[in-house]
């Protein structure tokens, strides 16, 4: 009989109760092979006593064994550990200072080309300059709260916690439907809509289905880094177009349509993202044209739609597609806060039948009272509210952000103020560089983003998309502050010209 005083420890101060323990310790000395298959194990009165426990501790403790298959029990021999429990191999690690869990798996896995985005680093007391992120503080958590809460409550509230409709909420796409049509001149039925967990679903979804290994998609010569990340992981080919001021060039766009047999165009029509641009009216109808004539699809990512300062906000190209061409996505997740994971996939319904067969694969539906919630935030007239509300503050914070950068590193960046959106693309006059800024920055306690995220192949841009959304004035004085002061430090020489 092996030292079961020793072997055995229980804690009588632990939550879990002692027949638990000791059935695990069983288990332990088990796979360890201190007890072997076959071995006898003491009779309960006997091990109560080695131990001090309740005899009915031992007896309810190899109940358990029992019924897990660890040991059998044999009319009046007694109780032994099961004969064909095999001996559990452990491979040799180099690292035995660290758990095998914690290294590389035991299988191997595609370790394909993802998104890497380093998590922020977790420093107290700096500032970040983010890429173009709405203010959460701004967002109506508590309306929504209420809203979910009220769902809940009802009597009904049962029928949204089963398994639904992979398409999403219905309450939802009805909802978006009168929505999307009033607000963005679609002309849809609920029919045409496939409720997602974000925008970034809806690309998946896309492209899984657009692409096949060296299909053809237009980008524009810098753009959304996730965007491309995804086409690239189903097996597209990026081709690329310049952008300007107008957004991206159609003309660039008719040359590749001649020369390749092109699968779909990615745009952010309303913004172009990063550089923030706006298509221009002739090219977008361009663009629906030569979409119609070579047969590709639009995948139109309208994920700031909802903030334009200047004037009303241009209606995206789904509003004048004849022809079944544009696929578009857009979410709740810039206009509410992220946290909200409600997008939407918009097409011919052909189209959203497939993606919704293609998404149950993935994820069976969303949330559906989360949705449901989210209708009555639209029926009720809360998310206009609430855009109405943030886009004043956002149109101020934007003049105040863009007025400082002016006026504190005018000589050295270069940016048009931007008409909509969240974020200014600050281009960076080419004898600086932002590495140097960058770790002057964060001496200061500032850190900024990754300049190099939208440099390509072909292009380094020099340039950084600074947002402003989610600072308060206050703040934003400081983080231009400090962004001047590590350019000063950088480069002394600045603004002593004259
Ligand atoms: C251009 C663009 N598209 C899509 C997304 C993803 O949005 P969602 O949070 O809805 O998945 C983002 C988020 O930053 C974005 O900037």
């Amino acid at each position: 009989m092996i030292p079961y005083k020793t072997s055995i420890q229980l804690d009588r101060d632990s939550k879990q109760a002692l027949y638990l323990q000791l059935s695990n310790q069983f288990v332990t000395l088990i796979k360890n092979r201190v007890l072997t298959p076959g071995a006898k194990l003491p009779g309960s009165r006997t091990l109560a006593a080695i131990l001090e426990v309740h005899r009915k501790t031992v007896i309810a403790s190899y109940e358990e064994l029992l019924l897990q298959g660890w040991i059998e029990s044999i009319p009046k021999k007694g109780t032994f550990v099961h004969q064909s429990i095999p001996l559990l191999q452990q491979k040799e690690f180099s690292n035995d200072a660290q758990p095998p869990h914690l290294q590389d798996t035991g299988f191997s896995f595609l370790k394909e080309p993802l998104l890497e985005r380093p998590p922020n680093e977790e420093l107290t007391n700096f500032h970040y300059l983010n890429d173009g992120v709405s203010d959460t503080r701004l967002s109506p958590m508590k309306v929504i709260a209420k809203e979910y809460r009220g769902l809940a409550n009802r009597k009904r509230s049962i029928d949204y916690l089963g398994y639904g409709t992979t398409y999403g909420n219905p309450e939802l796409r009805a909802a978006l439907a009168v929505y999307l049509n009033e607000t963005r001149g679609l002309h849809i039925t609920k029919e045409q809509i496939l409720i997602t967990r974000g925008s970034q679903m809806a690309l998946y979804l896309a492209s899984r289905l657009l692409f096949e290994s060296n299909s053809y998609v237009i980008v524009g010569e810098t753009n959304y880094v996730a965007a491309d990340l995804t086409f690239g992981y189903v097996g597209a080919q990026l081709l690329r177009v310049p952008v300007d001021e107008n957004g991206l060039n159609t003309d660039a766009v008719e040359s590749l349509c001649k020369k390749y047999q092109i699968k779909a165009l990615y745009c952010t029509s309303h913004h172009h993202h990063p550089t923030t641009a706006t298509l221009s009216a002739k090219r977008r109808m361009h663009l629906l044209n030569l979409a119609r004539n070579y047969n590709f699809a639009i995948i139109e990512d309208d994920y700031d739609y909802d903030f334009h300062y200047d004037h009303a906000p241009i209606l995206p190209l789904a509003s004048h597609d004849q022809n079944g061409n544009v696929i578009y996505v857009g979410s709740v997740c810039k206009t509410v806060a992220p946290v909200y994971r409600v997008g939407y996939l918009i097409a011919p319904k052909t189209f959203v039948d497939q993606c919704a067969k293609l998404r149950r694969i993935v994820d069976r539906q969303g949330d559906s009272l989360l949705e449901a919630t989210f209708a009555n935030f639209i029926k009720n007239g809360d998310l206009d509210r609430h855009i109405r509300k943030v886009l004043k503050i956002y149109a101020d914070r934007r003049t105040i952000f863009c007025d400082l950068l002016k006026k504190n590193l005018g000589e050295a960046i270069s940016f048009e103020v931007p008409k909509g959106g969240m974020a200014v693309w600050v281009r960076l006059q080419p004898q600086y560089n932002w590495k140097t800024i960058a770790i002057s920055a964060k001496k200061n306690g500032l850190i900024i983003g990754d300049w190099a995220r939208y440099d390509t192949a072909k292009i380094e841009h020099n340039s950084l998309r600074m947002g402003f959304a989610a600072y308060n004035e206050s703040e934003i004085h400081t983080v231009i502050e400090k962004l001047t002061l590590a350019f000063n430090e950088s480069y002394p020489s600045l603004g002593k010209s004259e």
